[in-house]
């Protein structure tokens, strides 16, 4: 597993910058005004920073883009990153001011010189966020160097940077689940890890398959029955609201977060072609981003109560494995007929969000899936697609989205789709033919939720493996939805 690399708040000392190795950043206005700072390192290389300023280029950098001086005569520094950044940055252009810093981090460091910018903290976690990295390269890189970070008051900004460790670190748990192998993280390997999650306060409860079976989670079931790797369903639960005094009164009744897991999607009997199959390790991304809130969470002591329940399973091709037409009996006691033994991520999620509601009544449930290539098709890899059965639901998550930078577009879900999905032998059939396959697939996981239930689906197959590298990750797992999930409840759940 990865750290966010540590980062200093210091006091501002321009004494000795000429004698600073690594990478120096200073922000500088789109305007060009500058700091003293600024100023300090113009005379140090003799004109070099007021002439970059000056130069047609600066003018077209976007606020939080950097020009880069190499090798500045002057400075023992290795390179000088002028930074174009308004005092009044929006939070998404101070993350990415920081994230252009991270993005060349290495192990010789960096000074972010930061002086009395209001958004000192901001840029910090961006730089954190931008310098994750993952591999399994049998050489081992060098550690980075140290951040630290030149502000007019360090005790006032790290007060304001500590919440953002605790999400740094919710979006590096989901970024290391979604990245690691299938060989790696199988079921029980991923479950070993949420339990772990126990030293933090939460209480982690994992569901074998003989209780699956007691419970009748057949459709759950039916899609791990070819794997050797046994099926599970994880329930994470952070009580952060103390228990009302009275003995007799009720507990706040929780958030529910429903994640898919599925480890390694073949596609099963429907087998996929080969080409990109390899990307099936990220099919777990759903439950990633539950497991990575409920971490973020606990490790921010959240005044709320949030319960986060993943299906884990692997969909392989088997004698065992279930067939095209095979009909199956949910824990609702809806039959699905399974046309398509690739169509999975509904199945395993229909057993657990009727779980979630049946066990704990809550008070909105959102599931988070890699759930259709159809959104993919309809959305790129900029926005998530967002359903709902209430479109104020819907707004909501849509608008934390992009306070946070992270891309979600509501998506229709009317009864005119249902159609689409009625079976000739059984309650519902689990795909809907060609047209809007990732409408059908929010039709069928809305026959498993209750009318009275708010929800809301989430579907990730687009934003949770980008093909490059993103603002604030570098190719690889993003983190989507950690921090919008993480902003939603602070906004919308907490008291
Ligand atoms: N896990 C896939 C969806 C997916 C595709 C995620 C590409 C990420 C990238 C899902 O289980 C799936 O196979 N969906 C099928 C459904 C179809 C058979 C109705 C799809 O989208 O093709
Ligand atoms: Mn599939
Ligand atoms: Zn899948």
């Amino acid at each position: 597993m990865t750290h966010p690399v540590a980062i200093r708040f210091v006091e501002t000392e321009l004494d000795d910058l000429a004698a600073r190795e690594g990478r120096i950043a200073v922000l500088i206005t789109p305007e060009g005004k500058l700091t003293a700072a600024a100023r300090r390192l113009d005379r140090l290389t003799r004109g070099a920073v007021a002439r970059a300023v000056g130069s047609p280029a600066w003018g077209k950098l976007k606020p939080g883009d950097g020009m880069v001086i190499g090798w500045p005569g002057g400075l023992a520094a290795e390179a000088l990153v002028l930074i174009s950044l308004p005092r009044k940055a929006s939070l998404v252009d101070a993350r990415k001011a920081g994230a252009t810093v991270g993005k060349a981090l290495d192990e010789k460091g960096a000074l972010v010189i930061a002086e009395n910018h209001p958004s000192a903290a901001e840029i910090a976690f961006g730089l954190a966020l931008r310098a994750y990295r993952f591999d399994y390269l049998s050489e081992e890189k060098k550690p980075f160097g140290t951040v630290s970070v030149m502000v007019a008051h360090p005790e006032e900004v790290a007060a304001k940077a500590a919440p953002h460790a605790a999400l740094a670190e919710g979006v590096f748990f989901t970024r290391d689940l979604v990245n690691e192998p299938a060989n790696i993280l199988t079921t029980d390997d991923f479950a070993a890890r949420l339990a772990a999650m126990h030293e933090l306060g939460l209480d982690v409860q994992i569901l074998e398959e003989d209780e699956l079976k007691d419970l009748g989670m057949r459709a759950l079931l039916g899609v791990g029955q070819g794997s050797e790797s046994p099926s599970k369903v994880v329930v994470m639960q952070w009580n952060g609201l103390s228990k009302p005094a009275n003995g007799d009164a009720e507990e706040e009744p929780p958030l529910a977060l429903v994640g898919k897991g599925v480890c390694f999607d073949t596609g099963g009997i429907s087998i996929k072609p080969a080409a990109g199959m390899e990307e099936m390790t990220m099919d777990m991304g759903g439950a990633a981003v539950v497991a990575g809130v409920m971490r973020t969470l606990a490790l921010r002591n959240a005044p709320v109560n949030v319960v986060g329940l993943v299906g884990l399973v692997e969909n392989m091709p088997d004698g065992k494995a279930q067939r095209p037409g095979d009909i199956v009996k949910s824990m609702k006691g809806d039959t699905i007929e399974v046309i398509n033994t690739d169509a999975e991520g509904r199945l395993v999620l229909a057993d657990v969000l009727w779980y979630a509601q049946q066990r704990f009544r809550p008070r909105a449930v959102i599931d988070l899936a890699t759930l259709t290539g159809a959104i993919i098709v309809a959305l790129g890899h900029e926005n998530a697609g967002v359903f709902a059965n209430d479109d104020g639901f819907a707004q909501d998550v849509v608008q934390a989205a992009r306070a946070e930078g992270e891309g979600a577009w509501h998506m229709p879900l009317q009864p005119a789709y249902d159609s689409l999905i009625k079976s000739r032998l059984a309650d519902i059939k689990n795909t809907g033919g060609r047209w809007a396959g990732a409408i059908t697939a929010a039709a069928f996981l809305n026959k498993f939720v209750k009318s009275e239930t708010p929800w809301c689906h989430i579907d990730i197959a687009g934003v949770a493996l980008p093909p490059g590298e993103t603002t604030l990750a570098p190719k690889g797992a993003s983190g989507w939805g950690v921090m919008t999930l993480d902003r939603l409840i602070r906004d919308k759940f907490e008291a």
